[in-house]
């Protein structure tokens, strides 16, 4: 990275449209090497999501409809039946790349409709198509991002202390992030938030993303080990908990990174408000509750050997690893879209988010 270079100035997604490529910054790497790497093929694009090489909701969403949109481009018939059994195979393998972040299958299925809608376009128009929705996806989720983050920062005042998990921030989406959107907003107003970024174990997204891209945007953030939360709380330096969110199902049930329940938990307790910023593509309306949110296990490694010079866990000993865990809707003080803040009861003030969304097509 160049001397006056941040991670800021990168962007976290993006098409390359003369070599037909997504083009990602390799989280895995971060904060300590700034690799900038081009996916090409159907395999290259689900190692990468898959591994965590690009991560957040709405960032994965916008790198499967570039990817989508590459391999379609890549396929070669003038045939149209022949294009969307093509298309659904890439589609299908790309969505059994992580099973949690709704906004993975909410892309592809944005992307597919642009395809069964033009059906008689022919196969080259369709693929402009493909690449024009592509970009208005990245596009939106900017838009999208900043909303959240103005609706947000209506929720707390200058100085105050603001508690965050995971990453949630521009490295997980393509710009302001969805929990961090009210602090770059705040900040570009000079409001001194004091955020403390939980590391969040196993893989370390808070340490490692969070705490980097806040505090090379010139933010006050200070690394807490997740096990830290009740004593800041107790301490009465958070005034707000922002996280993100993976899936919302309709009853406002909240799936997000693991340890993100704790969190809710233990602001519960301090009576600190804990809101999840969530842009409409990841709330769920046909997931009824929580428990009906596929969770997705990961590989027992990075909790025992991933990020330590040597093995911490005996040989052979059992691990659970989830990646994610849900929130029960009544530990959420509010969550914020990018068309307000839904309240319990979420089954209704959710349908109202989405009846404002429908009104402002
Ligand atoms: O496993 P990850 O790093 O993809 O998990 C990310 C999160 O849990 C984020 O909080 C969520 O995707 C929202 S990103 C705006």
């Amino acid at each position: 990275m160049s001397d006056n270079k941040t991670i800021m100035d990168y962007e976290t997604v993006m098409l390359d449209e003369e070599n037909k490529a997504v083009v990602i910054i390799d989280q895995t790497k971060l904060p300590c090497t700034t690799e900038i790497i081009s996916l090409t093929t159907a395999q290259e694009i689900w190692d990468a999501i898959y591994l965590l090489k690009v991560r957040g909701a709405p960032a994965i969403g916008v790198s499967a409809a570039f990817g989508i949109y590459v391999l379609a481009d890549r396929i070669e018939t003038d045939d149209y039946d022949t294009f969307l059994a093509e298309f659904r195979k890439y589609k299908e393998y790309l969505d059994s790349s992580r099973p949690t972040a709704v906004n993975l299958s909410w892309a592809l299925k944005r992307m597919e409709k642009v395809v069964t809608d033009h059906a008689d376009c022919g196969v080259a128009q369709i693929k402009e198509l493909l690449k024009q929705e592509s970009i208005e996806i990245k596009e939106e989720d900017i838009r999208v991002c900043r909303a959240i983050g103005e609706y947000g920062l209506e929720l707390v005042k200058p100085g105050d202390g603001i508690l965050t998990h995971c990453n949630a921030g521009q490295l997980a989406a393509c710009k302001y992030g969805t929990a961090t959107a009210p602090i770059y907003l705040g900040h570009e107003k000079g409001y001194h938030f004091r955020v403390f970024a939980d590391e969040t174990r196993p893989l370390l997204q808070g340490a490692r993303l969070t705490a980097y891209e806040l505090h090379s945007a010139g933010v006050d953030v200070t690394v807490i080990c997740d096990n830290m939360s009740a004593m800041v709380m107790k301490n009465g330096w958070v005034n707000a908990v922002f996280v993100g969110c993976d899936r919302v199902a309709a009853n406002g049930d909240a799936a997000n990174k693991i340890g993100t329940s704790v969190v809710a938990t233990v602001a519960k307790r301090y009576g600190v408000p804990f809101y999840v910023c969530a842009p409409t593509s990841t709330i769920d309306m046909v997931t009824p509750t929580g428990d009906d949110i596929h969770i997705e296990q990961r590989p027992a490694h990075e909790v025992t050997e991933m990020w330590y010079k040597e093995r911490m866990a005996p040989e052979g000993v059992k691990v659970f690893n989830p990646a994610f865990d849900v929130t029960d809707n009544e530990l959420i003080t509010g969550i914020v879209t990018e068309f307000g803040v839904a309240r319990a009861p979420y089954t209704e003030s959710l349908k109202e988010i989405f009846r404002r969304k429908e009104e402002a097509k």
